[in-house]
């Protein structure tokens, strides 16, 4: 008993938060986040602490993303509403808290393409709101509606600007895993059966054995050994188009979910392998790559100029095993909305690897397309067997409900 009163009364009192909610702002919460009445009654006065704000607010989707869709916090300051903050959902406490001192570090270090990342006084960066925890940043008011689209060289230079600092961030732990020891070619080598039976054509046509060559090619130690020379600092991750916000017509990078120490190629390859790829097949096809990184860019190793294009169909690689993961997802749940969605993300991936491999005589050449491996024909006799084995079960199924509907 004495120890508990002596502790307790070492405990530091909560800020006294006052409770400012309004209906209006209690049932707009209630409804953005799918939560009760009494989550409200702590979580927004939580958020109003980290805002630094005592305003009525509402919430809103903000539309535009694929992963994990972020919500507008808007302030209401008599009759003005002012778009104000975003959140965004965190799985992991730990490291999305290392990701946001980052981005916080850089921010205030004078990184000029970084949004205000909100913190309470006692320096805690994520909101917890029911069973969720959000973090917090600053709302960045576009210069146009909807997506812009940027050159490659604006997309280099980008990346150059947020190089700049991330190579100064000191070791920081908790990050997520790299790419390459998060990838395997599992989804591609042992094709769900439900992807093979909703769509075989897509799954046996000859631009997707050219992927199933790819993935396999960057589980390769050759492979992992060329990475493990690559330069390395922390990396966005993710950086596109989507991802780009202009504002007073300077360029603002947003989601931070894949922010991590990696090497530093990882930043090129989601543009330069997909809004951007047909710049950048003419960049390399016109032996222009070295001078282009030079100009636009700058200090890349000779290493890396010379894996780049590689990496960049790295990056497609990992960027369709995971659409075929969210697509298996949605077949399996018949969501009608995600499998349309998902279809064309996977079928641009595919048209991308495929671009890739058939336009760069070096990719071709590492990674041989006619050697028809023992382990290519085992994978395509599973796959087919998946697939007869879905079909008979389909048609047995349709056969059971016309005689007993
Ligand atoms: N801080 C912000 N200010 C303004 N708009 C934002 C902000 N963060 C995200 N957005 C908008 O929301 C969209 C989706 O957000 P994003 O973090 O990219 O989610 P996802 O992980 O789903 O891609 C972005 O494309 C951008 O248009
Ligand atoms: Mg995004």
């Amino acid at each position: 008993m004495i120890h508990f009163a002596n502790s307790a009364a070492t405990t530091p009192n909560p800020p006294v938060v006052p409770d400012t909610r309004t209906a209006t702002e209690v049932e707009s919460f209630c409804r953005v986040f799918s939560v009760e009445e009494k989550v409200a009654s702590t979580a927004i006065p939580n958020l109003k602490n980290i805002l630094g704000i005592h305003n009525p607010l509402t919430f809103s989707m903000l539309k535009g993303g694929n992963k994990n869709c972020p919500i507008l916090v808007t302030k209401h300051d008599g009759n003005r509403a002012l778009p104000f903050a975003v959140l965004k959902r965190e799985s992991k406490p730990q490291s999305a808290t290392a990701r946001l001192r980052i981005i916080d570090m850089m921010q205030r270090q004078g990184c000029r393409q970084l949004p205000h990342i909100f913190k309470s006084k006692d320096n805690a960066y994520l909101v917890p709101v029911g069973k969720n925890i959000f973090s917090c940043m600053a709302y960045i008011k576009s210069d146009v509606e909807g997506r812009s689209l940027f050159t490659l060289d604006q997309m280099f230079e980008l990346v150059r600007a947020f190089h700049a600092h991330s190579r100064l961030v000191p070791e920081i732990e908790d990050l997520g895993a790299r790419d390459i020891d998060r990838y395997s070619d599992i989804k591609y080598a042992q094709l769900a059966p439900e992807l093979m039976a909703w769509n075989s054509a897509l799954f046996t046509s000859e631009a997707w054995g050219r992927c199933v060559k790819c993935a396999r090619y960057f589980i390769q130690p050759s492979f992992r050994a060329i990475y493990n020379q690559l330069p390395v600092h922390v990396v966005h991750g993710d950086i596109h188009s989507g991802n780009v916000i202009v504002s007073n017509g300077q360029h603002f990078l947003v989601d931070f979910d894949l922010l991590k120490k990696d090497i530093r190629l990882l930043d090129f390859v989601t543009f330069a392998g997909s809004i951007n790829l047909d710049e950048f097949l003419r960049v390399v096809e016109e032996g222009r790559l070295s001078s282009f990184i030079h100009a636009h860019y700058g200090n890349l190793e000779e290493i890396e100029e010379k894996y780049l294009p590689f990496i960049v169909l790295f990056g497609r690689c990992c960027a369709l095993s995971w659409s075929l993961g969210v697509l298996k997802e949605a077949i399996v749940n018949k969501d009608a909305e995600k499998i349309a969605h998902f279809k064309a993300f996977v079928e641009s991936r595919i048209h991308e690897i495929d671009r890739l491999y058939t336009h760069i005589p070096e990719i071709r050449a590492a990674i041989p397309s006619e050697a028809v491996t023992r382990q290519d024909l085992f994978h395509k006799k599973i796959n087919m067997g998946a697939h007869i084995f879905n079909t008979c079960r389909e048609a047995l199924k349709r056969i059971w409900k016309s005689v007993f509907p």
